[in-house]
């Protein structure tokens, strides 16, 4: 069973409102959707980026270090590879390519960030746990959609996703 889910679960209150999400549509994994070298190679720059980013947030917000959170967030809300110093073509095919539930969930992540830079800004400990257990719901539910060969552990929640 997925930990995660149940600490998130636990921690945010969200029940079964809003994880059972990506059971409701057939997955499309991001292998499928052929993305460009180029592409790939900068999502996952991204990716890292942010990964340790989330990880920098930990620290700085069991420090109490409210400053360094919202400067971090403001950071990974800023990092959207939708609007990074792509070339025409390569706009075109992300606008091709991606599925609209791939830009809503990353649009629904930079606006989370948003939120936790905000709570930081507030110096509120309580919501900026809230905001940051959020944030990483919404890593864990696009990884789960789009990023299973990546993330294997993710593959029980989708059985959809190998039927080929
Ligand atoms: C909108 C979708 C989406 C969101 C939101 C998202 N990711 Fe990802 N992530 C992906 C996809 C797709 C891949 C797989 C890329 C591939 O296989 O090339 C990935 C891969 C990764 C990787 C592996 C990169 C590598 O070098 O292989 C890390 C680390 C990662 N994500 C961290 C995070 C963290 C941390 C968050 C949240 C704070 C997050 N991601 C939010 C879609 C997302």
């Amino acid at each position: 069973m997925f930990k995660l889910r149940q600490t998130i679960i636990a921690l945010t209150g969200l029940g079964m409102c809003c994880w059972p999400v990506y059971a409701e549509e057939a997955a499309a994994s991001l292998d499928d959707l052929h993305l460009s070298d180029g592409l790939r190679t900068l999502l996952r720059t991204e990716m890292r980026e942010i990964a340790g980013a989330s990880q920098a947030i930990v620290m700085s917000f069991v420090s109490g270090d409210w400053k360094s959170v919202l400067h971090i967030s403001e950071q990974i809300r800023a990092s959207y590879i939708l609007e990074r110093s792509l070339s025409d073509t390569q706009k075109q095919e992300l606008q091709e390519k991606l599925p609209d539930r791939f830009k809503r969930l990353d649009m629904e992540f930079h606006a989370r960030a948003g939120k936790l830079g905000l709570a930081a800004a507030s110096e509120n400990a309580e919501t900026v746990a809230f905001h940051f257990y959020r944030l990483l719901e919404t890593c864990a539910t696009c990884h789960a959609a789009y990023a299973q060969s990546r993330f294997p552990g993710f593959s029980s929640e989708t059985p959809d996703a190998h039927h080929h």
